[in-house]
């Protein structure tokens, strides 16, 4: 049966260039969601999974990242002779939150090329790979039960949602077959963003992965496809096809909250739906949405 999952990987290494000028000079990761850069939900979601090893592929403009997650002796003096410890406390919680790594990407040729920058530290165990672009909410644990999966089937397992078919084309869509458990599917083929119209399914891969770590042996072979890059996706398919070696992909279909912060649109409705649930913020904020749509 599978080991006891350990480590996160989180890329972190794209261009961003869907949020320019806000990406010229910090990575797209680094944009605040409400008052929290959208990597900091990211990290605390894997340490809540009980992954507290947490790799993070850098490119370009790493450094925030790192001073994120790094103690900041000027400001937390400051405020502890204040004797702020609210804001200190706030200071300090991404500092303290996972044992946290770090590895160049170096040319940012796709998401799979960063994955497999991940290999040496991964070693030859199952790990998680999250992308900054979804944050899942706290209150639906997707990725403890796809660890979970993982366990059961020692396969790969990624995180499926069902899409409107006009939004197909934006994602990884998958080919599946159900299988004994209501929310696991098999996954039979996968397509990295399928033409309008040409989608196999309406379930796109979303940003939360669990793979076997034969995906570096199909990684370092893998051609560029889509855009010129280096797939995850075209990996993924590969495994998919080579079950007696790779155990198969499984999908696990999620029905709770996930928010899209990759594009312009679906980030500020993120920042509006994650602000309106709470309580410091959301009834004010209701009330203002409320009065500004009538006045629309
Ligand atoms: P995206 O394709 O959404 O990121 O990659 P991007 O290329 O930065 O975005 P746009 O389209 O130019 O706005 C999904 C995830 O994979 C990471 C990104 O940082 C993001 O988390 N990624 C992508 C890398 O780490 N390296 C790459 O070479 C490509």
């Amino acid at each position: 049966m599978g080991f006891q999952i350990s480590k996160a990987v989180i890329p972190a290494a794209g261009l961003g260039t869907r949020f320019l000028p806000a990406t010229k000079a910090m990575p797209k990761e680094m944009l605040p969601v409400v008052d929290k850069p959208a990597i900091q939900y990211v990290v605390e979601e894997a340490v809540d999974a009980g992954l507290h090893d947490v790799l993070m592929i850098t490119g370009r403009n790493k450094n925030a990242l790192e001073n994120h997650f790094d103690h900041v002796s000027e400001l937390e003096e400051t405020l502890r002779k204040k004797g702020d410890h609210d804001k200190l406390k706030k200071v300090n919680q991404s500092t303290d939150l996972a044992d946290m790594h770090y590895v160049r990407q170096g040319d940012p040729l796709g998401l799979g090329h960063a994955v497999l920058r991940a290999r040496m530290h991964v070693g030859r165990e199952p790990f998680a790979v999250l992308l900054g672009d979804d944050i899942i909410d706290a209150r639906d644990p997707l990725l403890k039960r796809m660890i979970e999966v993982q366990g059961e089937r020692n396969a790969t397992v990624v995180a499926l949602l069902e899409v409107p078919e006009s939004q197909t084309h934006m994602y990884g869509i998958a080919t599946v077959e159900p299988t004994d458990v209501e929310d696991v599917v098999k996954i039979t083929g996968l397509v990295e963003k399928p033409p309008a119209g040409e989608a196999p399914s309406n379930l796109a891969i979303i940003g939360r992965y669990v793979i076997r770590p034969e995906v570096f042996d199909v990684l370092e072979k893998q051609e560029p496809g889509k855009g010129g890059e280096i797939q995850l996706t075209d990996a993924l398919m590969k495994m998919a096809g080579a079950e007696e070696w790779t155990g198969g992909v499984y999908g696990v279909v999620f029905r709770g909250r996930r928010y899209d912060t990759g594009d312009k649109l679906d980030y500020i409705k993120a920042i509006v739906q994650l602000a309106s649930d709470r309580d410091d913020l959301g009834p004010d904020l209701r009330a203002w949405l409320t009065e500004f749509v009538a006045d629309e």
